[in-house]
């Protein structure tokens, strides 16, 4: 391994909690050996920007204190959608070094960005059904995004290796765990603090991902608003915890209400992924992100699609170090989720 004995930690910078993993290589699978969170204030990370470094720096070096990291190597991930763009294109048939060539020309006309102000990656998906044509999935991302975080690792002292996109850390992760069905539509949702990101794929491959900047912020603002609450109290009675002359049932009510707009925005893009792809069908929806946590939301996501709502599981192919607390990993495990895709990720990977 180029790192030495240790793995690279993955580190998730989201807009509402920073997640650390570490996971150790074993015969046949992995063992998470790490795993510390932290809560950002929410105007720290604003649609996928940072918008106060200093502050996110310290945080960033109070996570690793407190998960006792001595590991400097980090994979970090990006996204929003207004600083990540994910596109299924097709193109002429070429090999992977032809278009590695050629990926700039072929995806300026799909960006609607400067095609120097961005760093593109590729995969190809396969031949397409008209002879001598390819699907590809095209990912840009705008330059100041991945150096603003970047510094801000750097400045925690962290060495950043591999920079990484939300949704393909889930699909990493899914792959890890799950078996991969050929043609098997399935669709991987992660509900996090500011964005809902999506990825539909089939037979282990990306058909369709969409980043939507609404999360549970919003439940969090509504109970703010009912109750009027502070932000931190109001994160704390969606988590479930007790709060002076607010009753858990009429907390549960205003979440419920303010939920449907998450749940619409689901169900919303499985119509479209239904309608664009003439008529397939997602056959299970895996949940991911705090989102995955609120109670009774992945009953009501079912109800609204009609398809089955499961919440992700790491820990099929990943143990658990018996020096970690099993039972609380367990429960927290889609928030985790995002941390251990990217602690997957070993230098050399594309
Ligand atoms: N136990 C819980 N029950 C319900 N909701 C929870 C729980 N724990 C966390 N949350 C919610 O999930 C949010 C954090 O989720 P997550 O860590 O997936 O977001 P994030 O990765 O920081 O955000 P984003 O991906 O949008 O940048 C918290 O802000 C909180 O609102
Ligand atoms: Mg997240």
């Amino acid at each position: 391994m180029p790192f030495g004995p240790k793995a690279p930690i993955g580190l998730d910078i989201g807009s509402g909690m920073l997640k650390v993993s570490r996971l150790k290589e074993k015969k046949g699978g992995y063992e998470l050996e790490l795993f510390e969170s932290l809560p950002l204030a929410p105007e720290l990370i604003v649609d996928g920007s940072v918008i106060d470094s200093l502050r996110l720096v310290d945080s960033i070096k109070e996570l690793i204190r407190k998960a006792k990291v001595k590991t400097k190597e980090a994979v970090i991930s990006v996204s929003g959608h207004s600083s990540v763009i994910v596109k299924m294109i097709t193109l002429p048939e070429m090999t992977e070094e032809e278009l590695e060539e050629s990926i700039k020309f072929e995806a300026e006309q799909y960006i609607p960005f400067d095609i120097n102000d961005v760093s593109l990656d590729f995969q190809i998906i396969g031949p397409r059904e008209e002879p001598g044509q390819m699907d590809v999935i095209l990912v840009a991302v705008k330059n100041d995004v991945i150096n603003d975080y970047i510094s801000v690792v750097k400045e925690a002292g962290l060495n950043p290796v591999i920079v990484d996109v939300d949704m393909f850390a889930i699909e990493n992760l899914y792959e890890v765990n799950y078996e991969i069905e050929p043609n098997r539509i399935v669709g991987l949702v992660d509900i996090g603090a500011s964005s809902i990101k999506m990825n539909i794929i089939k037979g282990g491959m990306p058909s369709f991902t969409r980043d939507t900047p609404i999360g549970t912020n919003i439940l969090t603002e509504a109970l703010q608003r009912e109750f009027n609450l502070s932000y931190e109290v109001a994160e704390r009675l969606l988590r479930g915890e007790a709060v002076e002359d607010v009753s858990e049932e009429a907390a549960e009510q205003v979440v419920a209400e303010a939920s449907d707009e998450i749940i619409a925005e689901i169900s919303r893009s499985i119509d479209y992924y239904r309608t664009s792809m003439m008529g397939e069908e997602v056959v299970e929806l895996i949940l991911s992100g705090g989102g995955a946590l609120i109670k009774g939301l992945s009953e009501r996501i079912k109800e609204r699609t009609g398809i089955d709502v499961s919440i992700i599981d790491p820990f099929q192919n990943i143990t658990i170090s018996k020096k970690l607390d099993e039972s609380y990993l367990r429960d927290i495990a889609p928030i985790a989720a995002v941390s251990l895709g990217l602690a997957l990720r070993r230098i050399g990977d594309r």
